[in-house]
């Protein structure tokens, strides 16, 4: 079955769990730009909620859609935090920011009672690692953030855009995209070097923080982890 339907099942079922009064988290990228074109369909018939936002995307595509927005600086708690993610374990442990929005998905996962994780099933691997981890930089000083990351022996590269300039978070940042030679083993020990040099203001390593996973597999099966 072709990955966009996949995704696309994952984000539709996603958005019945929406119940009127809810306070909604959007994550951002192609999986969940299915969940909120489903969600401003729900809002047109009636449904009842209010969004943040992880990204300027997102919360642009739930404004035109008509959807209620509040401004996160004004939220503590939020109901629900639909996402994606770019790889997911056995243990629920991700990496995330393949769509540059680690840090604001991070706080807002984070501020979550329940964060529902919506992917295909590509995205579901034995051990992390395979794709590259995304790590948000200050642009102050990035060279020598970046030449720390790599004395930890991490290696990788400034992600960039299509006209060849330093990608910007919606931030203001930078992401360093760290390529691994092997599987890894312990990615809370990599978290745990990396967040501690100066510079490094989030990685994309997402660890319990996950609760219900809705996984579209090739064979048209939702597959529904539990909390
Ligand atoms: C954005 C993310 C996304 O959730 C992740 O990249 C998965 O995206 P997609 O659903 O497009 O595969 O972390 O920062």
């Amino acid at each position: 079955m072709d990955k966009e339907l996949l995704k696309k099942r994952a984000g539709e079922k996603a958005a019945e769990w929406i119940e009127d009064g809810m306070l909604v988290g959007l994550g951002t990228g192609s999986t969940v730009y299915y969940f909120i074109e489903k969600l401003i369909h729900l809002c047109k018939e009636g449904l009842n909620i209010t969004v943040v936002s992880s990204s300027i995307r997102s919360f642009e595509q739930a404004q035109k859609g008509g959807i209620p927005t509040a401004n996160m600086n004004t939220v503590t708690q939020i109901d629900i935090t639909i996402d994606g993610a770019d790889e997911i374990d056995c243990q629920k442990r991700m990496i995330k920011g393949g769509g540059g929005a680690l840090l604001r998905e991070k706080i807002l996962a984070n501020s979550s009672k329940e964060m529902v994780v919506i992917v295909d099933e590509s995205k579901v691997v034995e051990k992390l690692g395979k794709r590259a981890l995304p790590v948000e930089i200050l642009p102050f000083g990035y060279s020598a953030t970046i030449e720390k990351i790599q004395v930890l022996g991490f290696r990788g590269e400034m992600r960039t855009t299509n006209e060849g300039k330093f990608y910007i978070t919606d931030n203001g940042n930078y992401i360093y995209d760290i390529l691994f030679q092997e599987l890894r083993e312990s990615p809370e020990e990599d978290h745990d070097r990396l967040i501690h040099v100066p510079g490094v203001l989030e990685t994309g390593f997402f660890f319990n923080l996950a609760g219900r996973v809705l996984i579209g597999e090739s064979s048209g099966n939702l597959k529904q982890l539990d909390k």
